[in-house]
């Protein structure tokens, strides 16, 4: 049993960012709904209570609040932001609509004898997102922070170990949010410290063997983060009482079904790895409309799937991928998920299993791959960027074939290792080549060329729902360029996306 801090998320855009920073900080926590009620809060024995931000003015009607008791458990609270406002709200203070809102990176003074800010500047740049503001706060705080604007930029009552901040400390905007969180969960909940990766995957090994017993487990493993580090996971837990099935749908970028193969090789595991190249490429022969590609793909791929649990038989358990963040999304920890991704939706429907394994389902991404380099899995299975399920069919634009697939392959891996050269490779989150189905005129030595055009795509984003395009330098995208036009066959032009996303998505189709 971890130690537990909760926080309680009153519809704030930064509620996962609190709990990967608590995380950060070797604390355990869990994201929860405002609307937990106190007998539950008080059944969790949390060390200490985090109130999220939210977009709400505490003095309407229909604003998400809770009951003052929360305040009489003995048990620390941080209110941040709208967290903050409620907090003066139900403690006698008032909250008032401010003449000026204050926005952006905001210069604040500290009162360092708070616990809050014990070790730290007296002053410093705080990220402020508000309208509202404590005009006084509550009965028995003190304000322990203010800017020029906002009298009340952070406040306590030490006795109760009642705190707020009006700004923001999950944000990196803010100097020292992360150590000021900290001294929030060091100094005032008088936590230890015992979230380490380590820890987890002892204590993950120990529940997945009690749990699955001599039960036989299946794992479709597509050779992305989450399935490589569940599979390393299972494989230390339960050996060969697991199988995993690797539908090589022939759109891997270049040497990765191998890869993936080579990763696994050595592990004691059943690996099934299906070549199912040429059966995809048929299915999809003729076809250019984007969402098809993806029906045919997805359906295709279950298929072959099922095809290949039916001769394993009868398994008792099925794994999957799910991360912290499906779970926070699909309402704080309700019924088991099912992501949606074309290669784990369905599943269930189509093998025969008595129950789901799912030992991620605590961990946010960055601590997925923590935990895969804790479990011994090789680098670059770690620090794979995302890829999509159907893989290059949706990086080549129009219909597909074994040509088109090879010419992006080649031209792809120039990019990516040009990228690792430069060193970018972990500053741009996502970079890949497209083969678009324009051609145009080139000229390669005497010859006139009529050739495919490349568009690279790299992009900066912290959850890909919104995305930036990474300025990657020129000379960098010289070089590749050369390179592309002269060792890939076939291509004569190529151009760089400049696009955001929105109004663009990050893949092409
Ligand atoms: P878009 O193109 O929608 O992509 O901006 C956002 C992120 O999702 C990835 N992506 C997929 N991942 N199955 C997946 O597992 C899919 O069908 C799929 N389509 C897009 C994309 O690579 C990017 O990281």
């Amino acid at each position: 049993m971890h130690e537990l801090v909760i926080v309680l998320d009153f519809g704030g855009q930064y509620n996962q960012l609190i709990a990967r920073r608590v995380r950060e900080c070797n604390v355990y926590c869990e994201v929860k709904s405002y609307k937990t009620s106190i007998d539950e809060i008080k059944a969790m024995a949390p060390k200490g209570i985090i109130f999220t931000g939210g977009p709400n003015s505490v003095y309407l009607d229909d604003s998400p609040t809770i009951s003052g008791d929360i305040f009489e458990l003995g048990i620390p609270v941080l209110g941040i932001c709208y967290g903050c406002q409620l907090m003066a709200h139900l403690t006698g203070g008032k909250v008032s609509s401010a003449h000026k809102s204050e926005y952006g990176k905001t210069e604040t003074e500290f009162n360092t004898d708070s616990l809050l800010f014990k070790g730290l500047p007296d002053k410093g740049i705080t990220w402020m997102s508000h309208t509202d503001y404590i005009s006084s706060p509550g009965e028995g705080f003190i304000p322990v922070a203010h800017t020029a604007d906002c009298p009340v930029a952070a406040m306590e009552n030490r006795e109760r170990k009642l705190y707020g901040m009006q700004y923001h400390p999950e944000v990196m905007h803010t100097d020292n949010g992360k150590a000021m969180l900290r001294n929030f969960l060091y100094e005032v909940c008088q936590c230890r410290g015992d979230w380490s990766m380590s820890n987890y995957a002892r204590t993950a090994i120990e529940q997945v063997k009690e749990k699955v017993g001599k039960g036989k487990v299946l794992l479709a493993l597509s050779g992305g983060v989450d399935s490589s580090v569940l599979a390393a996971l299972l494989s230390k837990a339960v050996g060969n009482q697991l199988t995993c099935i690797f539908v090589d749908h022939g759109l891997m970028r270049k040497n990765e079904g191998d890869e993936v193969e080579a990763a696994f090789k050595d592990w004691d595991v059943n690996f099934v790895r299906v070549n199912a190249g040429e059966r995809f490429l048929s299915k999809l022969k003729d076809v250019s409309e984007p969402e098809k590609k993806r029906k045919i793909i997805g359906e295709e791929f279950i298929r072959v799937f099922e095809e290949e649990a039916k001769k394993i038989g009868a398994v008792d358990f099925l794994a999957q991928g799910t991360i912290y963040p499906d779970v926070i999304e699909s309402g704080a920890g309700d019924a088991a998920v099912i992501k949606s991704h074309h290669n784990v939706g369905g599943l269930p429907d189509y093998v025969d299993f008595k129950d789901i394994v799912e030992p991620l389902r605590l961990l946010f991404k960055d601590e997925v791959r923590q935990l895969g380099i804790e479990l011994g899995l090789a680098d670059y299975l770690v620090w794979r960027q995302p890829f999509p399920g159907p893989g290059l069919a949706i990086r080549i634009i129009g219909d597909i074939t074994q040509e088109k697939v090879s010419i992006l392959q080649d031209a792809d891996a120039i990019f990516r290792e040009e990228i690792a050269l430069a060193g970018l490779d972990r500053d741009i989150h996502q970079y890949f080549a497209v083969l678009t189905s324009m051609r145009s005129v080139g000229v390669m030595g005497d010859f006139r060329t009529y050739d495919y055009t490349l568009a690279l795509r790299g992009v900066t984003t912290t959850d890909f729902m919104t995305a930036d395009f990474a300025r990657i330098p020129y000379d960098v995208l010289a070089k590749i360029s050369n390179r592309i036009v002269n060792e890939v066959k076939s291509i004569n032009r190529i151009v760089y996306d400049i696009t955001t996303k929105p109004p663009s998505t990050i893949e092409f189709e």
